[in-house]
């Protein structure tokens, strides 16, 4: 394990957890390689970013390109190609018929935009999240996000006219009753007693809950919740940020679902690591916004647009999304004959490589974050790099990049089969 500097790690505000002990000094696919010469096995990616593996040669040489030629050009100075060409294709990946994209640099502001191109364009002041969702850190991401106190704690009053929802949780929801229905029943009960449908800008959505625990809903409570924005005439806003760019097997994980959005958020993945968010909607929406108020100064940065378009290009090319629907039915299956053994592992779920394992009191349904935490901590031990995630922090997530091989798995697998003999 590689030592950290203490007298550097000092000038780090010391809030700022790690999983791992690595100083980093370079990474390849799904390789993280430390300054002292440690090699580590990455399940994380920087939490879903490096979808293409760490540093793949062609987007490395698409930025490197770029940078040789220009590497800001301001959207309100400037059209340039690569932001045009990215959008071309994004409009073409994400479905429905989504035709303009507005670029941005995180998550979160790719978010604030989204609830912003509602509220703005159809005058309402209202949003619908969801109970246990994480939308991102800005003060409005904040106010939709309801997973762990610590992401709002203290931080209130937050933005108001933000109504959270039951999501669909098929793992939790009480015996006898259906998941579709009693999230839904929530949401209506919401529109009865708490906003009219007329006062709603929109609903927001993760397609699988990623911070709160890699939550997968029923595709009927997807199909619910477009047929509630429909009937409200709110805009339902898919945040794909975790869960998108090929993660699931699919270029975005409603698409599993066949359900359609107004508005898609895109960051982490679209650019294998540069900072970079996608605002996707339709023409006739983006029209109706008020010109200066939304955009910045780096937002679509030329940089990340051209790694973004390498990106894709490499995923098509190496047909990464088969890849990861394959690879993530190994690891579903791989997990299933655990559970056989250890029935601490109380739910298995996902979609591809979107893949997480819930851990509970045997025989209950009841979290248990210790052995958790242990099965992350003992794989960091054994060079393995995995977080947890849930709001109770029971749950590990399995991330690897989508170019993940048969022969890393395998290796993947012998470290996690030593290392729930250790803690469950
Ligand atoms: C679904 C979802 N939305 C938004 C965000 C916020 O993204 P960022 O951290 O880039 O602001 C995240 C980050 O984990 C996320 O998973």
């Amino acid at each position: 394990m590689s030592v950290v500097a203490e007298d550097k790690k000092t000038r780090i505000p010391g809030f700022v957890g790690r999983t791992t002990p690595i100083t980093v000094d370079h990474a390849e696919g799904a390789w993280v390689y430390g300054t002292d010469g440690s090699k580590w096995l990455d399940f994380c990616m920087g939490i879903a970013v490096a979808n293409t593996g760490h540093c793949h040669p062609k987007v490395v040489k698409a930025a490197q390109d770029q940078m040789g030629k220009m590497i800001h050009a301001q959207m309100n100075m400037y059209l340039q190609q690569p932001m045009m060409d990215l959008a071309d294709t994004l409009c073409e990946i994400v479905p429905g018929n989504l035709d303009q994209v507005l670029f941005a640099n995180s998550g979160a502001e790719a978010v604030e935009n989204a609830v912003k191109l509602a509220k703005g364009t159809l005058r309402r002041p209202g949003v619908i999240a969801f109970q246990n969702a994480f939308h991102g850190r800005t003060h409005l991401a904040m106010a939709l996000t309801d997973s762990v106190v610590h992401y709002r704690g203290h931080m209130q009053p937050l933005v108001p006219c933000v109504f959270h929802a039951r999501y669909c949780d098929p793992y939790h929801t009480p015996a006898g009753l259906d998941p579709t229905e009693y999230a839904i029943d929530d949401l209506r009960r919401i529109l009865r007693a708490e906003i009219y449908g007329e006062d709603v800008a929109c609903i927001v959505v993760e397609p699988i809950q990623g911070e709160g625990g890699f939550i997968v809903p029923t595709s009927e409570f997807m199909h619910e919740l477009r047929k509630i924005a429909d009937e409200i005439g709110a805009y339902l806003v898919i945040d794909e940020i975790q869960a998108g760019m090929g993660r699931t097997g699919k270029w975005f994980c409603h698409e599993h679902y066949g359900v359609t959005a107004d508005v898609v958020t895109i960051a982490k993945g679209i650019a294998s690591g540069l900072p970079l968010a996608a605002i996707v909607s339709r023409k006739e929406i983006w029209d109706k916004v008020t010109p200066g108020s939304m955009g910045g100064t780096f937002g679509g940065n030329i940089v990340a647009c051209a790694a973004a378009n390498a990106t894709i290009e490499v995923m098509k090319e190496e047909d990464m999304l088969a890849n990861a629907a394959r690879q993530g039915e190994k690891l579903k299956t791989f997990f299933k004959g655990l559970q056989q053994t250890y029935p601490a592992i109380g739910d298995v779920r996902g979609k591809g490589l979107m893949f997480a394992i819930e851990v509970v009191k045997p025989g209950t349904r009841e979290p248990d974050a210790g052995p958790a935490k242990a099965f992350v901590a003992e794989a960091v031990k054994r060079n393995t790099i995995l977080m947890s995630a849930g709001s109770n922090g029971n749950c590990v997530r399995f991330l690897p990049p989508l170019v993940i091989t048969d022969a890393d798995m395998e290796h993947a697998f012998g470290v996690f089969e030593e290392v729930a003999k250790v803690v469950f």
